[in-house]
């Protein structure tokens, strides 16, 4: 089967919005240090641009979970399959994801990070699809809202692949009327 990809955001709008929204940490946060917990994988490119984007007292760790199912779709049920490594009780806390779908993945990071007591956490999104108002998801800063289209690149895989692509676009194939 083959696929096309189509140019939804270029690798210049990206890198505008990320310091647009690293601009905006800055205003929020001051001169407080900050952890950035990225999602793995997929939020390595967005975690990556934005913490360079932002001032010297920043540290990084990655957590990773699992949504059980294959393809394209959420099966809906979240597990834990890496921790991070940081204390975070008392750090002001910002989890980072390439996209919020159904929003279960955020809603349940929020909600065990929480228990860890930071002094805050908020949540960074470079995309939100429509089906995150489900879970009531929203990230506190955004990159693109966008439709419900299979989307790669910038960290957005399909079975792995596109990851590297440094622009997004959505993955359109054969079988897809649009195509
Ligand atoms: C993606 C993305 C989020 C999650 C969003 O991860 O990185 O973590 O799905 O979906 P949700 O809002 O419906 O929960 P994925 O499971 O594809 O793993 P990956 O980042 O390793 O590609």
């Amino acid at each position: 089967m083959s696929e096309k990809l189509e140019v939804l955001l270029t690798a210049q709008q990206l890198q505008a919005r990320v310091y647009e929204i690293a601009k905006q940490i800055i205003e929020d946060y001051g001169q407080q240090s900050l952890v950035l917990i990225g999602v793995l994988k997929g939020s390595a490119y967005f975690l990556a641009d934005l913490s360079r984007a932002l001032p010297e007292e920043v540290r990084l760790d990655f957590v990773q979970i699992s949504s059980y199912g294959a393809g394209k779709t959420s099966s809906g049920t979240v597990q834990l399959r890496k921790d991070h490594d940081i204390d975070i009780h008392g750090q002001h806390v910002i989890i980072v994801e390439d996209v919020v779908d159904t929003g279960l993945s955020l809603s349940y990071l929020k909600n065990l990070l929480a228990t860890r007591k930071p002094a805050s956490l908020r949540t960074a999104a470079m995309l939100v699809k429509p089906g995150a108002m489900k879970e009531e998801a929203i990230p506190d800063y955004v990159g693109f809202k966008i439709e419900n289209d299979f989307v790669v690149g910038y960290g957005l895989d399909h079975a792995e692949r596109y990851r590297n692509l440094p622009y997004i676009a959505i993955l359109r194939e054969d079988s897809d009327p649009k195509a």
